[in-house]
């Protein structure tokens, strides 16, 4: 694993791009936000992609970018879009290539903060039924667990603190 090429991953609204963008400053390692990279490379908004040419699709591009980006960059923040655990191979590169962080939030604090328009016309999957949503969320709990190096809750929590977390969680890992 390098340590230097730190993944964040959780649901949508945990705030990983946020704390991302916020971390990158700190340690000024360069910054990939994974579904910005995704829509450049694709020459389409996610929206677009979903909707035009599937969800499977998605994934397997989402994939091709991962291993993409992992191969570019050894010392970069990455923020991942919040399905990207799904496929075992995502789970397996991650956690062998990367420090792996999971923000965590509890499913109504992370529904709450998506409810503003902007931000929840960008995620397909919230289109779907809520009651189907809370599934997806209880479903992917395991694979966000097991991926993770460190697991860090966010409730109540400003990204400043956040990151102090993590670079406390780096250190404790003792190669910073
Ligand atoms: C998705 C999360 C989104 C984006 C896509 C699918 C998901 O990323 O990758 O809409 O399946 O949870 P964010 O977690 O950054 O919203």
């Amino acid at each position: 694993m390098n340590i230097n090429r730190i993944a964040l991953i959780g649901f949508m609204g945990s705030g990983k791009t946020t704390v991302g963008l916020f971390l990158s400053k700190e340690l000024s390692y360069p910054f990939i936000d994974l579904d910005c990279y995704i829509e450049e490379k694709e020459g389409e908004k996610i929206t677009k992609i979903f909707s035009d040419k599937g969800e499977d699709y998605f994934r397997e591009r989402e994939s091709f970018y991962l291993n993409e980006v992992i191969e570019d960059y050894e010392k970069v923040i990455i923020s991942t879009g919040g399905g990207i655990i799904l496929k075992e191979e995502n789970r397996k590169l991650l956690k062998e290539k990367s420090f792996v962080i999971y923000l965590y939030g509890n499913f109504d604090t992370l529904i709450n903060r998506l409810q503003k328009e902007e931000e929840f016309k960008k995620r397909p999957i919230l289109k779907r039924d809520i009651k189907e949503v809370k599934e997806i969320y209880e479903m992917r709990q395991k694979y966000y667990r097991e991926t993770a190096h460190l697991i860090l809750g966010t409730e109540g929590k400003n990204p400043n603190l956040i990151v102090k977390e993590i670079i406390k969680g780096l250190q404790a890992y003792g190669k910073m």
